[in-house]
């Protein structure tokens, strides 16, 4: 594991959008894997910039997000399809269908998990990973308990994810309390793997995944077992390293 300290969180956006770039600029077919949540989106505007830029272009490049809520279809507003439509994809020159969300609305669950990971395969696996990390340790939404070489498949949220989500959802609203993922092994397949977190919230998580026994009390933690993970954080994110 290789642990890069930066500043603030500007600093680690740069440095993860980099990366990033640095792998579309080398091949432009690349699969990508992406995130949601609030950490990756200041990456994603770096991306869109240097694409309206024309320094980087997705026009080869495919797509396969981490996961998403079971029981939202992609027009909702809160869904992972739809944030990374907003975020990301509607403002660069990707080719929708070759970006990938897992469905949240699949008639069978099971099946569409299946074939997610076949589809992951077809394309030639993921060549980048990008990973944020919940509180509790969570990567996607494998949260604590999470078998360490689990494929995608249907996880139920913890109380503590819903929680942290619900800034998301307005009051009253329904919030899933299951989710489509990739699993840890799926995570672990993807050839490189760039976890990104800041704040001080993140600290104690950052320290049970970097200090801590490998463990599923830690699904991040897996991460140690990756031969080119990189985990770019901020000084507050570092503060308990
Ligand atoms: C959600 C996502 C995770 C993400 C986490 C942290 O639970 N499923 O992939 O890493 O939130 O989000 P944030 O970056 O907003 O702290």
């Amino acid at each position: 594991m290789q642990i890069v300290i930066l500043n603030d969180a500007a600093e680690v956006a740069a440095y993860g959008a980099e990366i990033f770039s640095t792998q579309l600029k080398r091949k432009a077919e690349s699969v990508l894997g992406l995130a949601t949540g609030s950490t990756p989106v200041a990456l994603y505007q770096e991306l869109i910039r240097l694409n309206r830029d024309g320094e980087l272009s997705f026009a080869s490049a495919k797509t396969f997000n981490l996961d998403e809520y079971l029981g939202l279809e992609g027009e909702h507003p809160q869904s992972y399809r739809y944030f990374m439509n907003e975020q990301l994809f509607n403002h660069i020159d990707i080719d929708m269908d070759n970006t990938h969300v897992p469905p949240g609305d699949a008639k069978n669950p099971v099946t569409a998990c299946q074939d997610y990971e076949a589809r992951m395969v077809a394309a030639g696996g993921v060549d980048i990973q990008l990973l944020g990390i919940g509180r509790n340790g969570h990567i996607g939404f494998n949260e604590p308990s999470s078998g360490l070489t689990s494929r995608t498949r249907v996880k139920t949220l913890t109380k503590e994810t819903i929680e942290d989500n619900a800034r998301f959802f307005e009051e009253g609203e329904y919030q899933p309390h299951l989710s489509i993922t990739m699993g840890i092994g799926t995570i672990l397949d993807a050839k490189k793997v760039v976890l990104l977190a800041t704040g001080e919230n993140k600290a104690d998580a950052i320290q049970a995944m970097v200090e801590g026994p490998i463990t599923a009390s830690c699904p991040a933690s897996a991460l140690q077992l990756h031969k080119d993970a990189v985990v770019v954080i901020d000084l507050k994110a570092a503060n308990k390293l």
